[in-house]
């Protein structure tokens, strides 16, 4: 089963980044462990800080891959290119946030993605990311 991950703007500096709300691993050391424990998913990830070229990636996998599994970042709250892309595309996509949006500022509480995506997960921690899996994976 092949499973898509896309990571938006600044999550390549998970690890470094606001320490306190994102925790201390970065991304590539999480999808290692991921991997490992999901050999029987076909994992990819791909990450921009450019609106377009995640919109790019959406199109490029979107009628091919299983699930996707997306954190658009600050993108989540301004983009209608995002979400315009994922309603046109026919894999099911789960939105995923590290910190809980909702008890952050007002700005966060406003999604372009939660109304195109199958689900949302917020505040779990770099978890949700497995938890959306599972999902994906029909566990
Ligand atoms: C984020 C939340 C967004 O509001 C923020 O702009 C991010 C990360 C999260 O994973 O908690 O960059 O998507």
């Amino acid at each position: 089963m092949k499973i898509a991950i896309i990571n938006g703007p600044n999550l390549n500096l998970l690890g470094k980044r606001e320490t306190d709300i994102y925790g201390n691993q970065s991304f590539e050391q999480y999808f290692a462990g991921l991997q490992a424990k999901y050999p029987q998913a076909e994992l990819s990830y791909f990450q921009s800080n450019i609106e377009g070229e995640l919109v790019d990636e959406l199109q490029r996998v979107g009628y091919s891959v299983q699930g996707i599994i997306m954190n658009p970042a600050a993108y989540t709250h301004t983009s209608v290119a995002i979400g315009d892309a994922i309603a046109a595309i026919t894999a099911p996509v789960v939105e995923v946030h590290i910190s809980n949006v909702h008890a952050r500022e007002e700005f966060r509480k406003l999604s372009y993605v939660s109304g195109k995506s199958v689900g949302s997960i917020f505040g779990l921690g770099l978890r949700g990311y497995e938890l959306a899996l599972d999902y994906l994976l029909g566990h």
